[in-house]
């Protein structure tokens, strides 16, 4: 017969009634007559309350045998209890022993950073651990949600490809058959493709940089988030952009207040995250840098120091916009009056969390996209087909990605990228 089993996060369901949970033991603690055991079944926490002398003597004996991690059916009454943080206590009456768990390798003391990220399949069990990848899924549920509101199609462009999209010095290569291929860096050009077919597409998949930098923003393979959208220029991009991560923020606040309280994050910081967020240029930014001390040149490239400095500034993200062109990919579109600078925008999170969009308009005209493959060096026949978007009904169009897993940071607070991805890839570790 099969068991009815209900969830540790329903068992407000069933007030003053009884239930059976599959779970495990995080903890326990004894006073001799009494046994707390703190149980966890991936839906939540909750303690349960075994009495010597309320249950029969086999279901106190098999208690006592429990050790961290063992894995068991409990039966208990619930019953409401204030002082607990899930607001429910179990009042146990059956324990059924499924395996009594071997010595667990990760305990209540402190571990290093390297020893967690050898057990990553078992550090995952943890509180922390556990609501970060709640709030992942959340976030992950937002984004589909804001894109399905508005009339966005989900395409998925592919992973393994003939060609670059963000320049060659980051790509993984590999054979394909007899000939190269790469895993892909981004799948904007595709994109780009798709938006002309379906209007407004957006894909959501992972993405590979050979990053030989060791940061705390940095992972070998990462998930990004790229709309595509036909007729949308620079100013409205920016706007969906703003529109799409203040509706993230507001989501994770309205259902994971329990695991934001876990992480002990500040939430008052992620309540002020509202759309419109501030604007600044290229110019600005750099005359603000040497303003302050950096020591800073128009036409170079940003640093993480640089935008923590100009984050400092906002309590919301914030837009530097209008790079030199000379700094951009080979495919954004050059400001019409300016065209040493082009027409794109990263988005700064607050708190130090660095950059967690890049986006721009991109060139519609088909002689300056030949132009500018001839800059980049770029092989004609590998991009043949996305110059035919230029020359088939050529439209104006924007897009932006959007890093998951910097974006899970800096809503959860965490200090590092490593630990907002199920199993990371970093370098040097590929292992679990
Ligand atoms: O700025 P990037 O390189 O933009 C693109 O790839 C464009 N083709 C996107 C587009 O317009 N469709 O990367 C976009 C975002 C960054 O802002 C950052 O959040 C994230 O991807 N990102 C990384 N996240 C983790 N680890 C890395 N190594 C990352 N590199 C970029």
């Amino acid at each position: 017969m099969s068991r009815q089993l209900s969830m540790i996060r329903d068992v407000d369901r069933h007030k003053d009634g009884t239930v059976t949970i599959g779970c495990w033991l995080h903890n326990k603690r004894s006073s001799g007559k009494i046994q707390f055991l703190q149980l966890r079944d991936g839906s939540g926490f909750i303690q349960a309350v075994v009495v010597k002398s309320e249950v029969a003597p086999e279901v106190w004996e098999a208690a006592g045998k429990l050790t961290q991690e063992s894995s068991l059916y409990v039966t208990g009454t619930v019953r409401e209890d204030s002082r607990s943080k899930s607001g429910y206590e179990l009042t146990v009456t059956g324990v059924e022993i499924i395996q009594i768990s071997s010595d667990y390798p990760i305990t209540p003391k402190e571990h290093g950073v390297d020893y967690l990220m050898d057990h990553r399949h078992l550090w995952i069990r943890s509180p922390r651990q556990r609501a970060i990848l709640v709030i992942r899924a959340q976030i992950i549920r937002a984004i589909q949600q804001f894109f399905d509101e508005r009339g966005f199609h989900l395409v998925d462009p592919p992973i393994l490809t003939p060609s670059s999209c963000e320049g060659t010095t980051n790509l993984f290569h590999t054979k394909y058959f007899d000939e190269d291929a790469y895993l892909t860096q981004s799948g904007q050009l595709y994109m780009e493709a798709a938006a002309m077919a379906l209007g407004r597409v957006y894909s959501f998949g992972p993405t590979f940089r050979a990053e030989k930098s060791k940061t705390r923003r940095h992972l070998i393979e990462f998930w990004m988030i790229e709309p595509e959208m036909a007729f949308v220029t620079h100013e409205e991009n920016l706007e969906i952009q703003e529109q799409f991560v203040s509706s993230i923020v507001q989501s994770v606040l309205a259902h994971c207040r329990r695991e934001l309280e876990v992480l002990e994050r500040d939430t008052s910081k992620l309540e002020k995250i509202q759309a419109p967020f501030p604007r600044i240029t290229y110019d600005e930014a750099v005359e603000f840098l040497q303003k302050n001390g950096h020591e800073f040149e128009w036409g170079e490239d940003f640093g993480a120091p640089h935008e923590t400095a100009i984050a400092e500034q906002y309590e919301t993200p914030v837009f530097i916009t209008c790079y030199p062109t000379e700094i951009k990919a080979f495919y954004m579109k050059p400001d019409p009056d300016r065209p040493e600078v082009v027409l794109c925008a990263d988005m700064i999170a607050p708190e130090g969390y660095g950059e967690i969009i890049g986006g721009s308009q991109r060139i519609d005209d088909p002689e300056l996209m030949e132009e500018r493959f001839a800059q980049h060096e770029l092989s004609k026949e590998a991009y043949q087909w996305y110059m035919d978007l230029r020359k088939y009904g050529s439209v104006p169009h924007s897009g932006f990605g959007l890093g998951l897993e910097r974006t899970v940071a800096w809503i959860c607070g965490l200090d590092h990228v490593r630990e907002t991805i199920p199993f990371p890839r970093l370098l040097y570790r590929l292992y679990p």
